[in-house]
Order: C-alpha cells, then sequence, then structure tokens
C-alpha cells in the first residue's frame, strides 16, 4: 500500500488511541510540557470534552495507511491561534507529522499561527522548521513531563 497521510474529522473513538498514546514516556519527555499525570484518565476525558466542545479549537485525526497515527489541532492562545499534535511511537520518523501538519496548514488559514517546541525536541522543531515556521522567541516553564523548568522556542508562520 502507497504510505498516505490523510486527516479526517476526529471521531469520540480515536480518543481511545490518543490515550494510549499519551501514555507513552518517551513522547511525554519529548513534549514536555505535557498533563501532569498523562495516565490520569478521568483528567484526560475532561480535558478532551472541553477541546470537542469548543468551537475555536480546530482539530484533525491523521490517518496513514488507514490507522489512526495522532492528531493534529489549533486552539487560541490568548487570543493567538496556536498549533499543536502528537503522533503514536510506532508511527514516527516517517514524515507523518511534517505532511499531516502541512495540509492541516492548508485548511486552517490564519496567518500567523504559532508553535511552541521543547528546545531539545528537535523532531518537532524540524517538522515545524520543513513547514516554514521560523523562531521569534524563546521561553521556559514548568515541563510536567520532565518535573523540570524547561526551555522553549516560540515559533511563527506567517504565510
Ligand atoms: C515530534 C513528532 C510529532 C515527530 O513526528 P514524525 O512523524 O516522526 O515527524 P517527521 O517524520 O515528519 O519528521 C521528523 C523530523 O525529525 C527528525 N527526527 C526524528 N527523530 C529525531 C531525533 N530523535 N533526533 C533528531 N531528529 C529527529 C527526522 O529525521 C525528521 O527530520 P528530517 O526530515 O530532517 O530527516 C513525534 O515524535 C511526536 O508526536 N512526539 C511526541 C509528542 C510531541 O513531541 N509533540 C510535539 C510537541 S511540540
Amino acid at each position: 500500500m502507497a504510505n498516505t497521510v490523510l486527516l479526517r474529522e476526529m471521531l469520540r473513538d480515536d480518543l481511545e488511541i490518543f490515550f494510549k498514546q499519551q501514555l507513552d514516556p518517551e513522547a511525554n519527555w519529548m513534549a514536555a510540557f505535557t498533563s501532569e499525570n498523562p495516565a490520569d484518565r478521568a483528567a484526560f476525558d475532561e480535558h478532551w470534552r472541553r477541546i470537542m466542545g469548543n468551537p475555536s479549537i480546530m482539530r484533525k485525526t491523521i490517518i496513514f495507511n488507514g490507522q489512526v497515527a495522532g492528531y493534529v489541532s489549533k486552539y487560541m492562545d490568548e487570543g493567538r491561534p496556536e498549533i499543536t499534535y502528537w503522533i503514536g511511537r510506532e508511527f514516527w520518523g516517517r514524515g507523518i507529522a511534517t505532511s499531516a501538519l502541512s495540509q492541516f496548514l492548508s485548511i486552517m488559514v490564519e496567518r500567523p499561527v504559532f508553535a511552541r517546541v521543547a528546545k531539545d525536541n528537535f523532531a518537532s522543531y524540524r517538522v515545524l522548521e520543513k513547514c516554514g515556521f521560523a523562531i521569534i522567541g524563546e521561553g521556559s516553564g514548568h515541563a510536567n513531563a520532565r518535573r523540570a523548568d524547561t526551555g522553549e522556542y516560540i515559533m511563527r508562520l506567517d504565510n
């Protein structure tokens, strides 16, 4: 089968897969700024209940060769659109995040659009860079997954 990355509307059943993906310690370490306790199903359900009910959040499930590989979404942070994404570990390293984000940015047309990435999350930094984002600043904050202050890049896409 050709390697095909597609975006589709998010379904409630997808959340079971996202929850399993959220349990991955390596993924949490990479993303750094994660939920306080990834294994807390009630907190996960509440988080996604709010997302699913918020019309200003644009969200898509990423499908790779017919399988749910992860998600990409846009939410508003202090009035600015910001994107985030997560791919299950078994799908890493095949260009899926890059393709999914690039497709998402062709339907999510608000600009500028922002992203934040832990400074050492080089895979995610590369995904953003390949999609045209550039570093516009730096910050730091408490990263739940590391129980430590962690530096991040603030990135922006203008066109
Ligand atoms: C970050 C993440 C989205 C990348 O997804 P992916 O589908 O593997 O990404 P792609 O294959 O499209 O591209 C990854 C790029 O990073 C590079 N890369 C991957 N793993 C790497 C690593 N450990 N160290 C350095 N570079 C790495 C790849 O080589 C590729 O760059 P290239 O095209 O220059 O070769 C995925 O690992 C993930 O979901 N991680 C956990 C959650 C997370 O970090 N979300 C983002 C929060 S900002």
